[in-house]
């Protein structure tokens, strides 16, 4: 069963281990990081998550109290009731294809819509990775926007959105996930 709890201090080590080149942390996490990740971009993220209607939201995933997992809300705007879905990660290869990345996004959408009461999520996904565009499908999220050759050949970006009318609240978790 995965529960998020909210990234701490102690847990940057761990995520920075998670990401062992720069084209997996552009897969990852998009254009802001910058490789190699250290504790200085990850610490200006986490002030960002303490102020008192914090922009950015980052969570651990655990599985049965082991960290396996991190997810984040970005631009998280309480006007437009907005937000982006953001660095989705399984983190150790061997719990990536078993369900938990689902329900870890599952977990991080009931955040959004039930407790940050947000009205819409957008996030961007690079076309190839195919497993994490089908985890957000099966959300209800869907491509509105194309961008080709965002780095180079081959790195063709979706940029998917959600809205809370369309979001799809509980779906088929495989056997390892229940
Ligand atoms: C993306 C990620 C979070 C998904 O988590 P996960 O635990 O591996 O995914 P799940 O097992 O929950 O679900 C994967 C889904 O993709 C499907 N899938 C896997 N490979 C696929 C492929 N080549 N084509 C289509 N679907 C595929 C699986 O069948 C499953 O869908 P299903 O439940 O309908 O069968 C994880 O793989 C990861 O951390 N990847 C590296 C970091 C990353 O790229 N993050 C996303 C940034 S946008």
């Amino acid at each position: 069963m995965i529960t998020l709890e909210k990234f701490e201090a102690k847990d940057i080590q761990r995520l920075i281990a998670w990401v062992p080149d720069a084209d997996f942390l552009l897969q990852w996490s998009g254009p802001k990081y910058v490789f190699p990740l250290d504790v200085k971009q990850l610490t200006a993220t986490l002030e960002m998550t303490r102020a008192e209607h914090p922009s950015q939201f980052m969570f651990k995933a655990l599985l049965d109290g082991t960290t396996i997992g991190h997810i984040e809300l970005m631009a998280v705007n309480y006007v437009e009731k907005s937000a982006v879905l953001a660095r989705v990660l399984i983190g150790p290869k061997q719990y990536r294809g078993q369900g938990w990345g689902k329900m870890m996004i599952q977990l991080a959408l009931h955040f959004a819509f039930d407790d940050l009461e947000l009205e819409k999520l957008n996030l961007g996904v690079f076309a190839f990775n195919k497993s994490a565009v089908q985890c957000y499908k099966q959300f209800g999220f869907k491509i509105y926007k194309t961008i080709p050759n965002r780095k180079n050949e081959g790195w063709t970006l979706l940029r998917m959105n959600l809205n809370r009318s369309d979001w799809i609240h509980t779906i088929k978790i495989d056997e390892s996930g229940e």
